[in-house]
């Protein structure tokens, strides 16, 4: 890989605070073994999310002096509109507080109770708002994205038999909407190829369905389309972004990601008026007025900006290369990830690292904790312990993967960090068989992961009934 620096240099910095292995020792047990539970303070490098902990530019803090704080009508809602059509191609724009705004506004506008929503995958609250409105979200990702190994570029995609056959099999008139999530955070942050969009969009044309993005990572899918896909080498990131989105009708946007602001979200449509009208009468009573949606005038003026500094190919070059740097670094030290590495994050395979640990034990919690415990970085498990449990048999479900996801903040941390993060995993392995599994001292009915307490377990012998997701 060529060396690369940087595309920035820094102007104002934020100490890290490192405290002993004692302390966190009891920090951790404190947080019950449950990561979430931490004090921000308590960490040294934190990985748990990509959402809202970007760097943002001096161009974007000058931006924030130029805020409008009209409750009405503020310039700084005028130029976010310019940036989104400018760079989408849609024409109708609504601010949101964040993307999970823009789902609660849009979803009860197109689900009927008992309709089907037909994604790649849906997120978390993706699929809680897919809940909320009386639907059933239903995840048709390629089996590419359950090989970790086996390095294909683009494991986001759609399994585009699996989604004949759920049309087929569902009936077209139970079905509300496709939600094409790019990049796919779920699967490791995956992109999806402009052939499996545009496929996707055929068939729901045919069929008279209408598709809409999920658009927290939208600019880190083109840069993935411009680096892996045939025809894409020498266009402009704004044209592949362009071509992405005309194969929908509207999106959701989660702007703390790509969007490159600490807080934000966007609704948005291309051209149907209908819709529009209806989710702004509707933002009204749920986020605020339709022209700050829950925003202040500042905000919306660094996500206007950001926006724009989130599609520069230089930056987006920096970006994913730093996250492919840390890959390079944990492949040298033979730890197992989701290959090739995604957008957002590395995801450790950790039912790989930790074979000896059961689904039923958590083993990607288990090495969350332990990466905590060994250098101050925190982590965020995805697998069984997220899952949860059978809703009718209350069942333990056993996820297909069990992951450690390490989420970069964009322009936060430098390669040094990753390097921190490498030798740390590193040295886990070596005492990786050392590990054990992890039991529920509190267990919350939904959402459990958030605030649930853990210890480790004494003996090998503990057993908990397990039955694979339907
Ligand atoms: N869609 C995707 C693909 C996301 O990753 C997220 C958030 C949302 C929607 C919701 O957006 O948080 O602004 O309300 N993902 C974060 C994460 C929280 O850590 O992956 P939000």
């Amino acid at each position: 890989m060529a060396r690369f620096a940087e595309p920035f240099k820094i102007k104002m910095v934020e100490p890290l605070n490192m405290i002993s292995r004692e302390e966190r020792e009891k920090a951790l047990e404190r947080a019950g073994y449950n990561p979430f539970l931490l004090r921000g303070d308590e960490v040294y490098i934190d990985l748990l999310t990509d959402s809202g902990t970007t760097a943002m530019s001096d161009n974007q803090w000058a931006g924030l002096m130029l805020g409008d704080e009209s409750y009405a009508g503020s310039r700084n809602y005028y130029h976010l509109c310019e940036a989104v059509q400018q760079i989408t191609g849609y024409q109708h724009v609504i601010p949101m507080h964040q993307g999970r705004g823009a789902e609660k506004v849009l979803f009860p506008l197109l689900i009927q109770k008992g309709q089907y929503v037909l994604s790649n995958w849906h997120f978390d609250t993706t699929r809680a708002h897919v809940d909320l409105a009386g639907g059933i979200a239903v995840d048709l990702v390629t089996e590419q994205a359950y090989d970790t190994t086996t390095p294909y570029p683009f494991k986001g995609n759609f399994d585009v038999d699996k989604l004949r056959h759920a049309i087929t099999e569902k009936g077209t008139e139970n079905i509300a909407f496709i939600l094409i999530t790019v990049t796919n955070n779920s699967a490791g942050g995956q992109p999806v190829s402009m052939e499996n969009i545009r496929e996707v969009s055929a068939i729901a044309k045919q069929k008279g369905i209408r598709v809409f993005f999920d658009a927290a990572r939208y600019a880190e899918n083109a840069y993935f389309i411009k680096k892996r896909e045939q025809g894409y080498e020498d266009k402009e990131i704004i044209d592949i972004v362009r071509e992405m989105f005309s194969y929908g009708e509207g999106f959701t946007m989660s702007a703390k990601k790509d969007g490159l602001v600490n807080i934000g979200g966007l609704l948005a449509f291309k051209e149907d008026e209908t819709l529009f009208t209806q989710a702004r009468s509707m933002t009204v009573p749920m986020e605020g007025f339709p022209t700050y949606g829950g925003l202040t005038g500042r905000d919306m003026e660094a996500l206007a900006r950001g926006l724009r500094e989130g599609i520069d190919e230089q930056y987006l070059a920096y970006r994913i290369g730093q996250i492919e740097y840390l890959g390079t670094r944990l492949e040298e030290g033979g730890i197992p990830f989701q290959t090739p590495t995604g957008g957002h994050a590395v995801f450790v395979d950790a039912k790989k690292m930790l074979p000896h640990i059961s689904a039923a034990q958590f083993p990607a919690q288990v090495l969350a904790n332990e990466l905590y415990l060994e250098a101050g970085i925190r982590g965020v498990e995805i697998g069984s312990f997220l899952l949860g449990r059978d809703a009718a048999t209350g069942e333990q479900l056993e996820s297909k993967l069990e992951l450690l996801r390490l989420t970069i903040p964009r322009r936060v941390y430098t390669n040094n960090h990753m390097d921190v993060i490498a030798d740390a995993l590193i040295a886990i392995k070596d005492r990786a068989e050392t590990l054990t599994g992890l039991e529920f001292t509190y267990e919350p009915p939904i959402l459990r992961h958030f605030t649930a307490r853990l210890r480790p377990v004494k003996t090998e012998a503990l057993s908990t009934d397990i039955c694979l997701p339907s």
